[in-house]
């Protein structure tokens, strides 16, 4: 304890001199976010002719094809840095075949997106059979009811090849397959597409927070994806997965989901040279979003600060569900 007697030594270095007003901290600010690093996931399902609210992800919606396209106007015009396109079809079936189908709905929606904005912005597609399977795993399943790997990465090059057809700029393989990443670029490649890049879902973890997700893709899973999906509890095997993904050909390696694995995000960011990008993923979505309709955090506030902590952890890419707001936020 300080004697009374003793003289409160001054501080010789003060930090907070650098705090004192707005514009000496945007001055020395390290991480900037901006419209361009923001990737908007949007859903869109066969069949209806008006959005459909996803409850638990409010302001979220699946889209019809015509809103679809609205909402990539807006998020081009926004400088958004592109879209992730889901679909959701009316039938699914064992081996997901509406994902390789030309005519299925996230194939047209690509044609259709591709379409509206052209380059202006980066057009992506997740390449995954989970939405497409009525048994909602990420694969096709042996005769027992395991993940058969190998006879996945069959269809997962059919699904790119399509993809890529309907005129994709980046396809996104996220279902966890061993392989997968060197499938899809050779499928690519012999298909004559070597311009389409694979963003490939490297570090993807087996997540509770994929929980809203799960709704909003009518997903019939039942059970987890532990067998395909990392362990939360390992770390160091994310950057396995990131380099491994590099290998084999990935253009751009991710993190997902985001704020639980700033750990992995940063690990990633230090081992590989390609561009990192990290998913702030549906629940993570969700969890603000009911805690401010409580009015219990402060939204706007908290959205910016969860965006701009994944870009301080290294992501210098984040897909966010919050991606067209955040850019009107920054716009102020
Ligand atoms: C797989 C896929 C999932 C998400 C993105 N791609 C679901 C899963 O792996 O279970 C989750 C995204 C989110 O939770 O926001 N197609």
């Amino acid at each position: 304890m300080a004697d009374d007697d003793v003289p409160v030594t001054r501080p010789l270095v003060r930090p907070r001199r650098l705090r004192r007003t707005p514009g000496l901290r945007n001055l020395v600010a390290e991480t900037s976010l901006e419209a361009r690093q923001l990737v908007l996931p949007l859903f869109v399902r066969e069949g209806i002719d008006e959005p459909v609210a996803i409850s638990s992800m409010p302001g979220v919606v699946q889209h019809s094809r015509d809103t679809l396209l609205k909402a990539v106007a807006e998020a081009a015009d926004l400088g958004l840095g592109g879209v992730m396109l889901f679909g959701i079809p009316e039938a699914k079936d064992p081996t997901g075949s509406g994902a390789i189908d030309p005519g299925g709905i996230l194939n047209l929606a690509i044609t259709d997106v591709v379409g509206e904005v052209g380059d202006a912005l980066t057009v992506m597609s997740d390449l995954c059979l989970d939405e497409f399977t009525d048994h909602g795993h990420c694969g096709v399943l042996t005769p027992d009811g395991r993940v058969d790997n190998d006879a996945t990465l069959e269809l997962y090059a059919e699904m790119a090849r399509a993809q890529a057809h309907a005129g994709v700029d980046a396809v996104g393989p996220s279902g966890m397959m061993d392989g997968q990443v060197r499938v899809v670029r050779e499928a690519l490649d012999a298909a004559s597409h070597a311009e389409v890049a694979v963003i490939a879902y490297s570090a993807k973890y087996a997540s509770a927070f994929f929980g809203p997700f799960r709704e909003a893709v009518d997903s019939s899973l039942v059970g987890d994806r532990k067998t395909y999906q990392q362990d939360p509890r390992n770390g160091r095997e994310g950057v396995r997965e990131a380099l491994l993904d590099v290998e084999e050909g990935a253009d751009v390696v991710m993190v997902k989901p985001a704020l639980g694995y700033l750990d992995v995000v940063a690990a990633v960011r230090a081992a590989v040279d390609v561009p990192v990008a990290a998913y702030n993923v549906s629940g993570e979505y969700a969890m603000v979003e009911a805690a401010a309709a409580q009015g219990w955090i402060d939204r706007e506030a908290a959205i910016l600060e969860s965006l701009t902590s994944i870009r301080r952890a290294g992501a210098d890419v984040v897909l966010t569900y919050w991606a067209a707001e955040a850019a009107r936020l920054l716009r102020r």
